[in-house]
């Protein structure tokens, strides 16, 4: 129990401003010294302590408590018993965390105790401090400020006047829908990640004219959706699926936004789809500004998202986590189990061996039961995809009755199909699966821990089949995690990785490699971009990474005509620092920094990858490779310029003379 004079409890948690912890006892303050050398910070202005006899204080940094709601910018917690600190950046968010009765964690005779306790007081007689919930983020508060027609100016409260400086217009929201020729760009995500198929059932929440329900009922799949302006009638339902897609971006207000996340949220059994355009995608040359967006000339609003602004409101509004699977696209999971699914299946490498056909054939020469072959084909193929024989539920209905037909039991036709395996090619597989498995886990540790019966079915057996049993393959994860502070390990895996002809390792073991292969990777460095993703919040619209091998850090970048240019140009830079848990953006949209030679980073496999390898080829005659990873458009066009050389699109041409 912490004595203290001032304070506020929230939760269970003490809270104080740096100035009031003098009157703490001698111990607490000794454990919030303590903490504050862990952290390796003094930066901090509040903190947090537990009564629980729970041995963490969070180290928290408040804008300047002069200002009347000061925000979160960044909250360091430290757990003194294994002695570990982590850090969580608010800083480049829209929407943070602010504080309320600010006075409250100041000392007694602080000189502006008085003064802050009366707006509080002011806010509290006009109902503005109920419902708590909803107005801990800046955006809610600003918004549930304006909703009472009240600013806060210095600490007094002023009414708003007329709401001059918002243009006179009529909404209209359902101008914004499209007739689509094709399937939606989330649905064909939610297709592609499995979440969708014959056996689901899909609601489209606010479906416009219906294209993706027809799309998806012509498919053989169960859909059906509601729009309030196209589709009133219809039923709003339950579905295994719920798809919100383009729908927060049309609604003017941020409560109405929240409301529509929350009713399409609660028809979802397993997972909610919600896509927005992100403001990569604006185009508002030709709008007006309107609220926190812009009305078109058709009269429609348009909020542009930034991805991380999306996620943040998601994970406030359902208190889920939301999952970057696109552009300005999310997951959300109503079911754990759904969820446990899609991170296995996202963490699962592609792999790019062939299976050995010829090895398996040549086996098969030697098989007794030839009519059984294409069943028995059909269990060494699922075999080597899942790293281990299959359970008698994940063979394909007609294998099955192949089976059956031919009186054969399900162990007897894995016996037979052994000898049709190559042993090699399901160790590898196995090895393989092992490893998914286990950065999946690694990963898991950051989340709340998973009870091994929370696991799906199909990760339950692949523990016991290919561990033995879960605190071995929980062991195996934190191996893994473990191993991330080994250098030399991580150099041999990017070593290795780069000598397979995947990714680029430049002079000071840094890799590079595109962001969309890191699921080809090793486990080690899968597993240390995935820690880097968690860290930051999702790699969403990022299309290259750099491992700062030697020095456990990871840069990722994007560009603005990454898959266009074969000189694409850097936008943003973002810097993660896993050892210090820091994480710096670096934005580069007024510079012209150039990619230079792209293909290295790409696989043969990728769109563009043989037109970008042409254009570098000839690049690297120049003498291009000489600048670097990248380059200023003015450094290309000199070393070209002496090459009498010039880019032209994806060709370079000769400079004739004038
Ligand atoms: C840009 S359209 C998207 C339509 C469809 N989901 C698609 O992707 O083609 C936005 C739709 O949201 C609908 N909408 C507007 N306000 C809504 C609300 N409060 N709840 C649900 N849908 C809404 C509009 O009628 C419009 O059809």
């Amino acid at each position: 129990m912490h004595v203290a004079v001032s304070g506020k409890q929230v939760a269970g948690s003490l809270y104080l401003h740096r100035d009031a912890i003098a009157a703490l006892e001698p111990a607490s303050r000794s454990e919030i010294w303590a903490a504050e050398a862990l952290a390796n910070t003094s930066q901090w202005n509040v903190v947090k302590l537990r009564h629980s006899g729970e041995k963490r204080i969070s180290l928290l940094t408040y804008e300047d408590f002069e200002r009347p709601f000061p925000a979160l910018l960044e909250s360091v917690t430290v757990n003194l018993e294994n002695r570990t600190a982590v850090r969580r950046s608010y800083r480049a968010r829209a929407n943070p965390p602010v504080l309320h009765r600010k006075e409250l964690l100041l000392p007694a005779d602080h000189p502006r105790r008085g003064e802050y306790g009366e707006l509080t007081q002011a806010l509290e007689s006009m109902g503005l401090l109920q419902e708590t919930s909803s107005i801990g983020t800046r955006l809610s508060w600003e918004q549930r400020l304006r909703e009472a027609g009240v600013k806060v100016v210095g600490h007094a409260i002023e009414r708003l006047g007329e709401p001059a400086s918002q243009p006179e217009v009529t909404i209209r929201r359902h101008l914004a829908a499209i007739r689509r020729d094709g399937l939606s760009s989330p649905v064909q995500a939610l297709i592609r990640h499995g979440l969708i198929d014959e056996q689901t059932t899909l609601f489209d929440y606010g479906c416009g004219f219906g294209s993706d329900v027809e799309g998806l009922q012509a498919a053989g799949i169960s859909a059906a959706g509601w729009d309030p302006y196209y589709a009133p009638d219809q039923p709003r339902k339950s579905a295994d699926v719920v798809n919100l897609g383009f729908v927060l971006n049309v609604i003017e207000t941020p409560a109405e936004r929240q409301d529509v996340l929350q009713s399409a949220f609660a028809l979802a059994q397993r997972c909610l789809s919600v896509a927005v355009i992100t403001s990569s995608r604006a185009r508002t040359e030709t709008c007006r500004p309107y609220g926190d967006g812009h009305v078109t000339r058709l009269g429609t609003f348009q909020k542009f998202y930034r991805p991380a602004e999306l996620k943040e409101i998601i994970e406030t509004t359902l208190g889920r986590e939301a999952f970057p699977a696109g552009p300005g696209l999310f997951f959300v999971f109503a079911d754990p189990l759904a969820e446990q699914s899609y991170l296995l299946s996202r963490q699962t490498r592609r792999s790019t061996t062939s299976v050995t056909v010829a090895a398996r054939r040549k086996a098969a020469r030697e098989a007794a039961f030839e009519a059984l072959r294409p069943d028995l084909e059909a269990i060494v193929a699922i075999a080597e995809d899942l790293g281990r024989w299959p359970a008698p539920e994940e063979l394909p209905k007609e294998v099955r009755h192949g089976l059956e037909e031919a009186k054969t039991s399900i162990a007897k036709a894995i016996r037979l199909a052994s000898s049709l395996s190559d042993p090699e090619v399901l160790e590898q597989a196995a090895k393989q699966r092992q490893e998914d498995i286990s950065v999946y886990l690694a990963l898991n540790e950051f989340n709340r821990r998973k009870n091994y019966r929370d696991l799906p079915e199909r990760l339950q057996r692949d523990v016991r089949a290919l561990f033995g049993n879960y605190t071995t393959a929980q062991a195996s994860a934190r191996d893994l995690l473990f191993s991330l502070a080994d250098t030399d390990n991580l150099c041999f895996a990017a070593q290795t990785t780069f000598g397979e002809g995947l990714g680029f390792l430049d002079e000071e073991e840094n890799y590079w490699i595109c962001a969309e292969l890191i699921s080809r990777l090793p486990a080690a460095l899968r597993c240390f971009a995935g820690c880097a993703e968690k860290y930051a919040g999702g790699f969403d619209e990022m299309h290259l990474v750099k491992f700062h091998l030697l020095t456990g850090k990871l840069t990722i970048f994007r560009y603005a005509d990454f898959d266009l240019s074969p000189l694409p140009r850097l936008e943003l830079r973002t810097k993660i620092d896993l050892r210090r848990q820091r994480i710096s953006d670096f934005d580069h949209e007024d510079e012209d920094q150039r990619l230079v030679l792209k293909s290295r980073f790409m696989a043969p496999d990728q769109t563009g990858f043989e037109r970008q390898k042409r254009f570098d080829a000839q690049a690297s005659d120049i003498g291009l490779a000489e600048l670097g990873v990248r380059a200023t458009g003015s450094e290309i066009l000199s070393v070209s310029e002496a090459a009498g050389r010039l880019p032209r699109g994806w060709n370079w041409s000769p400079i004739t003379p004038r």
